[in-house]
């Protein structure tokens, strides 16, 4: 049976999508050429297969990463879903009905394909390749035309602009939000993605990323995205699957609980060395608990604010206005006791955090600023607490319980 994970989308939504359908492996293999006789009667494919006994649940509306070096069984994965490729032996079950019983055109009808050279027809004009798939189910021409403009502007292509042209007159980038426009004409429950965003370049890439993470929001279908890039794989997934060479799985879980919790040395190794600094774009300020700073208020009398400084282990007391937002430190020993606390007194502020910031922005303006401390403050800009550097640290300790030691952890 298929491991299924404790999920949640990133809106904070539980799972169930009325235009999104859960995709199963259920021990699922592939080996390419004749199976011989003696491993059929056996009843189990011979290794080296392709893909050897892939076990998966995927939620109705979640975006499973596929990832793992080259020839590893990831795109005969994603094909055996729309059935370019059959399996060997196992089941895969879309929305819990098993693939192999479906009609093969009616099958491909709910399933979204995107690949890298997004296959545009050349000598179509653009509306025309986004309308593909309605024209074959043979809609109305008017409701055609209307589809596929909406679709362009999903993908944040204006339709007054762009409908007209022909692929050879757009950027890699454009034809790529082409070929997901033209994936989602007929609102496809599935949508597979094999390495869609490989051939443009780092900076299209990260903005077709953004682009796609915003469109799921609205869309939320459930998708099977293939890359061997694994920051890729960590922005874009609810869940990754990391594959090792012979098509197995090394690790099926959240980004952050493959980043915590490699389940090996290979999948240490493939999430890279920098895993720390990693699971710091995944987590946010709100996520770990918050160092009450030493307050004194403009205008309060200093000496009674020294004591209240120099009692506490922290060197520094935070000055803040009327309404409790942050003016400046002092220095606890600086503090002159006599007269009141002024801002003149203030030495330079340590960058503002918000509850939403990622902890590695947090360390970076931090590291940036040149201090071990950065100030969170809420909406209103009123202080709720300190992150220190040393805080982040020991949520990244707390958080890798059971984490197989990797190498870079054992220096002191
Ligand atoms: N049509 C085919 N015939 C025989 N072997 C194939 C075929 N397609 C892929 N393979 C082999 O299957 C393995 C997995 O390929 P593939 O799924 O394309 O890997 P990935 O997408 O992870 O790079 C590779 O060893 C590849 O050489
Ligand atoms: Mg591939």
């Amino acid at each position: 049976m298929a491991r299924t994970l404790e999920w949640r989308t990133r809106t904070g939504v539980d799972t169930d999508h009325g235009r999104a359908a859960t995709v199963e492996f259920d021990h699922v293999s592939k080996v390419y050429g004749p199976v011989s006789a003696r491993a059929r009667r056996a009843g189990s494919p011979p290794a080296p297969g392709a893909v050897n006994d892939l076990s998966l649940a995927i939620p109705a509306g979640a975006i499973c990463v596929l990832v793992g070096p080259s020839g590893c069984g990831k795109t005969t994965s994603l094909k055996m879903v729309n059935r370019l490729i059959e399996p060997t032996s196992g089941r895969i079950l879309l929305g819990g009905i098993d693939a192999a019983t479906r009609e093969l055109t009616d099958l491909r009808r709910g399933i979204g394909y995107v690949i890298q050279q997004t296959g545009l027809f050349p000598h179509q004009t653009i509306v025309e390749n986004v309308g593909t798939v309605p024209r074959l189910l043979g809609w109305p021409a008017a409701r055609i035309k209307e589809r596929s403009e909406e679709l362009l502007g999903l993908v944040g292509l204006d339709p007054a602009k762009y409908a007209g042209r022909f692929p050879s007159q757009l950027s890699g980038g454009e034809r790529q939000r082409v070929g997901v426009a033209r994936a989602l004409a007929a609102d496809p429950p599935i949508m597979l993605m094999d390495e869609p965003f490989g051939a443009v370049d780092p900076i299209v890439r990260e903005r077709l990323q953004d682009e796609f993470l915003r469109l799921q929001e609205d869309i939320a279908k459930t998708i099977l995205f293939v890359t061997h890039d694994i920051d890729e794989a960590i922005k874009m997934g609810d869940l990754v699957a990391v594959f090792q060479q012979g098509g197995r799985v090394a690790q099926f879980g959240t980004p952050t609980e493959l980043l915590a919790s490699p389940a090996s040395d290979f999948v240490a190794r493939f999430v890279g060395a920098d895993r720390g600094l990693k699971r710091l774009s995944l987590s946010r300020v709100r996520d770990i608990s918050l160092q009450p700073a030493v307050i004194g208020r403009l205008g309060e009398p200093a000496g009674e604010a020294r004591r209240r400084a120099l009692a506490d282990p922290l060197p520094y007391l935070l000055l803040v206005d009327g309404l409790e937002r942050p003016v400046g430190w002092l220095r606890d020993i600086e503090i002159d006791g006599d007269g009141v606390l002024t801002e003149a007194m203030a030495i330079p502020m340590s960058p503002l955090l918000s509850p939403e910031t990622t902890l590695k922005d947090a360390l970076s303006m931090m590291l940036d600023a040149d201090v071990h401390t950065g100030i969170v403050v809420d909406r209103t800009g009123r202080v709720s607490g300190l992150v220190t550097t040393e805080s982040i640290g020991g949520f990244l300790r707390e958080t890798a319980v059971g984490a197989t030691p990797a190498p870079e952890q054992d220096a002191p």
